[in-house]
């Protein structure tokens, strides 16, 4: 079956829905999502959306530009970031207006706390669940806007003809049939790649599908060495812990009962960036300064007072209680960093176009925004609250130039056997025989890229992890489906995903192997400093006829020049 929209959004996450809450003005609009929309992984992110509202002190958006272009090591694109940070305010008030309950100052203004890297107070939260308030929101928008979903769809392929994006290609979970989707826009809003580590705050959800489909369509994807890791994880799920937390005031501790941070950040203490942060907490565990020897350390809330802690963090409260049995009024939490956030993505420019080469040639009729995009706001390390500003900031730039293009796109003929082709691989994976168990290489993928292509990374271990990719890779080959039904086939879905996993788990490493310096979450061992001179610039890796191949582009400075990043 064919559907036909003009504007076909992949993702329903806060940048595909405020992408589809703008498409919808210009003509019919779908919405295309793996998981039900509310359950998208944005409704993860708990402790605030960045603006210099300046509701807590004095703040102003160069302020908010510079911390963030520091924060990312100077990777970042400068247009990009001053577009994102004057843009910021309004979109909290706009937001504001659709209905987001954000928390209140005493005289009624929206609150804002302290997040790490962030030289103001500048987090607009609702307690600690702010991404899931904005996402009902958005949500409850789209339905007022009678926007079309289509839930539990994972999309398969992209559908390219002369270089021209015409839709995609996608499989209804539930039934199991494969569906084209023509659009003349289609927007990519597909998440993160978190799953493709072992420890991660990621949903089942983020492993990357979107980023494998433009991959394996030939288009090259951006920083992809570039993946942060998140402070504070719950020890052992790696669930977050919002670093709202830090930004009320609680201490990160190792066994001694020593707030480390000091000697690592003595200036920010616990509200470094999260690079240096997570960097200092993986120093203490792995010289044995982890709580009894172990792999964690304590996050401890409890001289916050519980009358703070219920009304700013009940969400942390509750999940300290379910996933680790500690009441956090009475004891310190067990923590350790987690796989959070993927600065990498499918290259787009400032208009949230996807670009096709490193000299910038636009891909027609595709476009990408929130954290599967890179566009660049992040560089190689993302301060905290900057990604749901992100995902709004840049999923509604996306939605307003797509209402400005499709005047000038024309419908064309669907491409024959488009979806043909799709229904012919599925079947053979689901008829595939073999004696591989896709638990087993997933498992195993994701516990040697958290080894080998951690926090901490080096030539030896990356050379060891492209070769454990590559048997994998082999053997993925014969992974076997013991479900061989249509409907919900859930071991299906699995599969799939596990192929995403190997296909950019590969440009991860090779990226990481390539860049030798160490730049924001990018932490080399063996080239311990930044090294402007030769790798201020951003990696681009596509599909070759043997492998992955790699170019590079320039980092576009505007205000900022680099200087050494000290805090
Ligand atoms: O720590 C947090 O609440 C996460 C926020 C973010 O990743 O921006």
């Amino acid at each position: 079956m064919i559907h036909r929209y003009d504007t076909v959004i992949i993702g329903a996450g806060l940048a595909g829905m405020r992408a589809a809450i703008e498409a919808r003005v210009s003509g019919s609009c779908c919405v295309l999502t793996k998981v039900f929309p509310t359950r998208s992984h944005s409704g993860a992110a708990q402790g605030g959306i960045a603006a210099s509202l300046g509701n807590a002190g004095e703040d102003d958006w160069p302020t908010h530009m510079f911390d963030t272009v520091k924060g990312s090591d100077y990777l970042a694109d400068q247009d990009a970031v001053e577009i994102l940070v004057k843009e910021a305010p309004l979109t909290i008030i706009d937001l504001e207006h659709m209905g987001v309950p954000f928390s209140r100052t005493e005289e009624g203004l929206i609150a804002q706390r302290s997040f790490g890297g962030h030289t103001k107070q500048r987090a607009c939260y609702a307690a600690d669940l702010t991404g899931h308030v904005i996402l009902h929101t958005l949500y409850e928008q789209c339905l007022k806007h009678a926007i079309k979903f289509y839930p539990e769809y994972l999309v398969l392929s992209l559908v390219l003809a002369d270089g021209v994006c015409r839709g995609v290609v996608a499989m209804d979970i539930l039934t199991g049939d494969i569906h084209g989707f023509f659009g003349r826009a289609v927007v990519f809003a597909t998440g993160g790649y978190g799953r493709a580590f072992k420890i991660t705050s990621n949903a089942h959800a983020s492993s990357g599908d979107g980023l494998s489909i433009i991959y394996r369509a030939g288009l090259p994807l951006e920083d992809m060495e570039c993946v942060q890791f998140h402070p504070t994880g719950f020890y052992p799920s790696g669930i977050l812990v919002t670093e709202g937390a830090r930004g009320e005031g609680a201490y990160i501790l190792n066994d001694q009962g020593e707030r480390f941070m000091k000697r690592y950040a003595p200036d920010r203490m616990e509200l470094a960036p999260r690079d240096v942060t997570a960097r200092a907490i993986q120093t203490e565990i792995d010289q044995g300064r982890g709580i009894g020897g172990g792999a964690y350390v304590h996050l401890d809330l409890r001289h916050l007072g519980e009358e703070k802690i219920r009304k700013r963090l009940p969400q942390i409260l509750d999940l300290a209680m379910r996933f680790t049995a500690v009441d956090a009024l009475k004891a310190p939490i067990p923590i350790q960093p987690t796989a959070h956030y993927s600065m990498g993505g499918i290259p787009t420019d400032i208009r949230g176009r996807v670009i096709g080469d490193a000299q910038g040639t636009v891909v027609p009729g595709l476009y990408a925004c929130g954290e599967c995009a890179c566009v660049s706001v992040h560089g190689a390390n993302r301060l905290g609250c900057n990604s749901l500003l992100e995902a709004v900031v840049y999923g509604a730039r996306a939605g307003k130039v797509v209402c400005e293009d499709l005047p000038g796109i024309e419908w064309s003929d669907w491409p024959k056997g488009a979806v043909e082709g799709v229904q012919g691989e599925v079947r053979a994976l689901v008829e595939r025989e073999g004696n591989e168990s896709l638990a087993a290489i997933r498992d195993e993928l994701q516990e040697s890229m958290q080894k080998n292509c951690g926090i901490f990374r080096s030539r030896g271990p990356l050379q060891e992890q492209l070769l454990i990719i590559g048997k994998l890779q082999d053997r993925f080959s014969r992974a076997r489906l013991s479900d061989k039904g249509k409907r919900c086939n859930t071991e299906l879905v699995e599969i799939l995903e596990l192929r995403s996993l190997l296909d950019f788990t590969e440009l991860i490493v090779r990226g990481a192997l390539a860049r030798e310096e160490s730049r924001g979450a990018h932490y080399r061992t063996d080239y311990p400093k930044r090294d402007d001179a030769h790798w201020l610039k951003h990696s681009l890796a596509r599909k070759g006829p043997e492998g992955p191949v790699f170019d590079y582009k320039p980092v576009r400075i505007t205000r900022y020049q680099p200087k050494e990043r000290k805090y």
